[in-house]
């Protein structure tokens, strides 16, 4: 459906500026760092050659797991595989939504070996059937669920064609929107989901299409600063009430006390090496996991 379509059949999210925040329960794939490295540049952020402190990556990824199971989520882990450095960005996986697995097929060779890795976790703890995309998709790095609707970017990795198949395997509906900065090669990376209706996002890292798109379906999202976009503060997860994010985004840590959520700084900086941080890390699963039961 095109996005004027969209926009005339459906409501455009508005919600009062003060309310009282409410936290769901979610659910979490995460990867360890323990093989990082910034051995190839796939994005403006990566330097290779520059040392990379895995002790310290793996103290501060180990941080964001507590803090989630802190907040009562539940974290599950996926063993990394030796020679795949970026696999830590568990995001880039897959996108599991209640109707569909859908595992990732990458832009770039470097990462493609990744997608078999997630497609047999998801497999083997009842998550399946998984589709395994048809057309270059980097799951949730590029699909981000807000309630009932799929924000899908493109640009840089996922491609166009691979929206309208999450849409035809979801039966949800997809709104595509172009990044156009190499440095927000990633919709994770510009924009932070921190409910079923509101947004936080960087607006000059999309094209003026989807600034329009965006602004007319969020009119009341935060907007944030070049700064706090560029120290990977959009990069963030929220269970509807806590955000987690880059402890250097200050800026849109205060904007979102205004707005009632609670934010959760948290260091990840030995990650941005590799052009990542909170949300990259963590890959939600939105459907019951039935052979593991409800332990945390
Ligand atoms: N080095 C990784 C890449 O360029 C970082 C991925 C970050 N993940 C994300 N969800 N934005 O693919």
């Amino acid at each position: 459906m095109s996005i004027g379509a969209f926009v005339m059949t459906n409501l455009a999210f508005t919600s009062p500026l003060t309310v009282e925040r409410s936290a769901r329960s979610r659910h979490y794939l995460m990867t360890p760092p323990r093989y990082f490295a910034v051995q190839y540049a796939i994005n403006p952020w990566m330097h290779p050659g520059i040392e990379v402190d895995v002790d310290l990556a793996l103290r501060q990824w180990q941080s964001l797991v507590d803090s989630y199971r802190r907040l009562g989520h539940r974290v599950d882990i996926m063993e990394p595989v030796a020679g795949l450095p970026d696999m830590v960005y568990a995001a880039n996986g897959a996108l599991i939504t209640p109707t569909a697995t859908i595992a990732a097929r990458f832009a770039y060779p470097q990462r493609a070996e990744e997608s078999k890795a997630y497609a047999a976790w998801l497999d083997s703890h009842g998550l399946g059937p998984v589709h395994v995309a048809q057309e270059i998709n980097e799951g949730e790095g590029d699909f981000l669920v807000v309630g009932d609707l799929i924000l899908a970017g493109t640009g840089f990795r996922t491609a166009p064609a691979a929206h309208a198949e999450v849409a035809r395997l979801t039966g949800m509906q997809v709104v595509s929107l172009e990044l156009v900065n190499p440095s927000y090669y990633h919709l994770d990376t510009a924009l932070a989901v921190l409910d079923d209706r509101t947004i936080a996002y960087y607006p000059a890292a999309f094209s003026p299409v989807a600034q329009a798109t965006l602004a007319t379906i969020f009119p009341d999202a935060i907007i944030a600063t070049e700064a706090d976009a560029a120290v990977f503060g959009l990069n963030a997860v929220s269970d509807g009430k806590h955000v987690m994010l880059a402890a250097a985004a200050s800026g849109l840590a205060a904007q979102l006390v205004g707005r009632g959520f609670v934010p959760m700084p948290i260091d990840l900086t030995e990650l941005l090496k590799g052009g990542g941080s909170v949300k990259c890390c963590t890959l939600e699963l939105r459907r019951a996991l039935p052979s593991l039961g409800d332990q945390r």
